[in-house]
């Protein structure tokens, strides 16, 4: 049997940023953000105290109590996350721990942009062999903590923000996660978005934190023109191999990375306004939480019922993109 995803659950802080706040720190403008990428704030977890493991096990904890189920009867905890609390252990196990879920194994997955769909379609597969029957899939990122806040370029872009679904067997025959095409591109995208401090190669010194290697770097132009084709060529490859159509497809749920990205995937599909989910004014982006929290919205809004086509597309650091079809159930 297919895997259908049977609960949605987000976690935002409460903590916004507005375009505004960064027009007193950056030399940037509300006008040209809002133009130019569709965000008018972003939410930040402030408290040092807490990382995305904090955001994920709120977002674990609701998923549980919507469900009614109690946390051991959890088979696999995945979290997408490139914001780990730590390099190691997981975040996974963390969340694992937080809510004793001590049934369950447990790993993160690391896909920057593209987590959370590629951590679905892993989920997917263990529930699909019979191997597990409840499998919690979060995506999670505390961006806030590797953004360069002088750097105007990155800055007025990411927000801090977690999703997630819990994953079972799907109760009929052509329900649930139906299709997924999943890529990477190592051979040309790894110097285009990317972190470089803080692993193997150059871990934290006196000279990596001068030569501010422990944020996020983009080379945004190269990014934004391989986004806008690798999106709207896999929603489109979705869309044949299932034979959807503008018609038939209920709700894109895009990555949000940028309205323009956004508007181009839905102008290739065919596909009007009103059927495409777009926060990113609110939130920006979120990395692995913008396509699980977009789906915990179309839920919290009763947009969702059963039969709804969804298509669900990504692009990120990597490269790695993929669009993934569901049939609500
Ligand atoms: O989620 C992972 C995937 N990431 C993405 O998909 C992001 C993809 N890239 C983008 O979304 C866009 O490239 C950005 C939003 C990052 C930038 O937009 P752009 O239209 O590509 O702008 P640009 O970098 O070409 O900059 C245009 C101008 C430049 O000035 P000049 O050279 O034309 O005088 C920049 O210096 O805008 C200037 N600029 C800014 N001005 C005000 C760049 N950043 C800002 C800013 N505020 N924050």
């Amino acid at each position: 049997m297919k895997a259908a995803i049977s609960t949605t659950a987000k976690y935002l802080p409460e903590e916004v940023l507005s375009n505004k706040d960064l027009e007193r720190i950056l030399e940037t403008n509300d006008e040209w953000i809002r133009t130019r990428t569709g965000i008018s704030e972003r939410r930040i977890l402030r408290d040092p105290e807490k990382a995305t493991s904090y955001m994920a096990t709120e977002v674990a904890r609701m998923l549980l109590e919507k469900r009614g189920i109690c946390a051991d009867e959890i088979d696999l905890i995945i979290v997408a996350t490139m914001t780990p609390d730590m390099i190691f252990p997981s975040t996974a196990c963390l969340v694992q721990g937080n809510i004793q879920a001590k049934n369950a194994w447990a790993f993160d997955l690391s896909a920057a942009c593209s987590g959370f769909l590629y951590a679905l379609n892993t989920g997917a597969q263990f529930i699909e062999s019979g191997n597990c029957k409840k499998v919690m899939v979060i995506g999670a990122d505390k961006m806030s903590s590797i953004i360069d806040y002088t750097d105007r370029s990155t800055a007025i872009l990411f927000g801090d923000g977690a999703g997630g679904v819990l994953l079972e067997a799907a109760q009929e025959d052509g329900y649930g996660v139906l299709d997924a095409r999943l890529y990477s591109d190592g051979l040309n995208g790894p110097n285009h978005l990317l972190m470089r401090g803080g692993g193997s190669l150059h871990p934290a010194s006196h000279e990596t934190i001068d030569q501010h290697m422990h944020f996020i770097q983009q080379d945004g132009k190269q990014v934004f023109k391989a986004a806008v084709m690798a999106m709207a060529d896999v929603a489109e490859e979705i869309m044949q191999r299932n034979g959807l159509t503008s018609e038939t497809i209920d709700w894109l749920v895009p990555h949000q990375a940028n309205q323009r990205i956004i508007h181009a995937t839905a102008e290739r599909m065919g596909i009007t306004e009103e059927k495409v989910v777009m926060n990113i004014a609110h939130y920006g982006n979120t990395t692995a939480g913008t396509v699980p929290i977009c789906l915990a919205e179309l839920d919290e809004q009763g947009k969702l019922h059963k039969g709804s086509n969804l298509v669900l597309v990504s692009f990120g650091a990597g490269y790695t993109w993929g669009g993934i079809y569901v049939r609500w159930q």
